[in-house]
């Protein structure tokens, strides 16, 4: 496979390849450490990133902010060689839909994060909170509409583009950019075909702004790539480089807990579910005891930990904070599991750098 670095303006990683950030606590600076490490871009959740921190069940903004700085310290010195240089890159995935997004984005810009990625949501005025830093940017899109969209508002409102762009297909874990409707059609015979005719029209529309602005606007396919044929695929569709999360979680370098991982080696695929999620948003997650008791009924929320823009505890069926920090310290059979449609091939406790051989094999 002939693999080129991936440019970023005046960054460069020297694989094509993004470590999809996975919160809460999943991808944090063991993880996106090592795949920097091996040249890649390591990405650190910011998702309540703090919650380890003693503070976190009265202080979660302070606490997450915090921990966002030692994250990122940390993970540099995983990432750097004997020599101090490193061949990849680190950044932070802040979903859009946090709460005091803007906070989010302005401390991660200042601890000196190389990215910053955003989707769960279109992070409309994401510009205005790097401006003046060399952090660069990008919005995960998953159609051609929303691509047009938030391309057309940064032109408009900050005469500037993209830095890079993420395209996150159905197959991804998380929440999903797609309707229900649409995540039913998974499977069928065409499926996958019609989104890659999706994928092409969004590159298209990238490659618009790239002659507009005179630059270049790395495209990266996200969503249950796994494997070299798969990256060839990527590349032969226009894409300049993948984002690559589920596998990552099996690995020894994943911060989840050993329970989380086993949970992920166990899974079939009839273990596979979409959600609705608090976020109001379909999601993936793997079937489990609380799964299926939120089926039932709603949990008793008594601490709001403020973590979502918009979130009602009244209303939501459960606090996706306390359920998606059980699962990851563990309590997999009582918290909430997030999966990408491959986790049902994983089947053995790997490493980053045997994950990353895979793909690009
Ligand atoms: C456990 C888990 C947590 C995730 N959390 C986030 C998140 O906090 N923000 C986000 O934008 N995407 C999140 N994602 C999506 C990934 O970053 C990635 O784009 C997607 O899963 C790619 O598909 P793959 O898992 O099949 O490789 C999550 C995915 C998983 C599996």
């Amino acid at each position: 496979m002939n693999i080129k670095p991936l440019q970023i303006g005046e960054k460069t990683a020297a694989l094509p390849l993004i470590q999809g950030g996975m919160g809460v606590g999943v991808s944090l600076s063991g993880l996106a450490g090592a795949v920097a490490r091996e040249g890649g871009i390591g990405v650190i959740s910011t998702a309540q990133i703090g919650f380890r921190e003693p503070d976190f069940p009265d202080n979660s903004k302070e606490a997450n902010l915090r921990a966002m700085v030692s994250e990122l310290k940390q993970a540099k010195k995983i990432a750097a060689k004997a020599d101090g240089s490193c061949d990849g890159l680190i950044g932070y995935n802040i979903m859009t839909a946090t709460r005091d997004y803007p906070d989010y984005v302005k401390a991660a810009a200042k601890a000196g994060a190389d990215v910053i990625i955003s989707g769960a949501g279109l992070p409309v005025d994401m510009p205005e909170y790097v401006k003046g830093t060399d952090t660069k940017i990008a919005p995960i899109v998953s159609s051609e509409k929303a691509a047009r969209i938030i391309l057309k508002m940064w032109d408009r409102h900050y005469k500037r583009t993209a830095d890079f762009l993420i395209i996150e297909g159905p197959h991804a874990g998380g929440h999903l950019g797609f309707s229900n409707e649409e995540l039913s059609h998974i499977g069928e015979k065409g499926f996958d075909f019609s989104y890659d005719l999706e994928i092409q029209k969004i590159i298209a529309c990238v490659r618009g702004y790239e002659e507009k602005f005179q630059t270049s606007i790395p495209v990266i396919l996200a969503g249950g790539i796994m494997n070299a044929p798969q990256v060839r695929h990527a590349f032969s569709l226009g894409a300049d480089g993948v984002q690559v999360a589920t596998p990552f979680v099996t690995t020894e370098e994943c911060d989840a807990s050993e329970a989380f991982k086993q949970a992920y080696v166990n899974a079939r695929a009839e273990d596979i579910e979409i959600i609705k999620s608090p976020v109001g948003m379909p999601a993936r997650a793997i079937r489990n005891a609380f799964l299926e008791k939120m089926k039932l009924g709603r949990e008793n929320i008594t601490k709001c930990y403020r973590c979502l823009e918009k979130c009602n505890p009244k209303e939501a069926p459960y606090c996706i904070t306390q359920a998606l920090i059980r699962s990851v310290q563990g309590d997999v059979e009582n918290g909430l599991i997030f999966c990408g449609d491959n986790v049902q091939y994983l089947d053995r406790i790997s490493t980053v750098s045997q994950v990353i051989r895979g793909l690009f094999a």
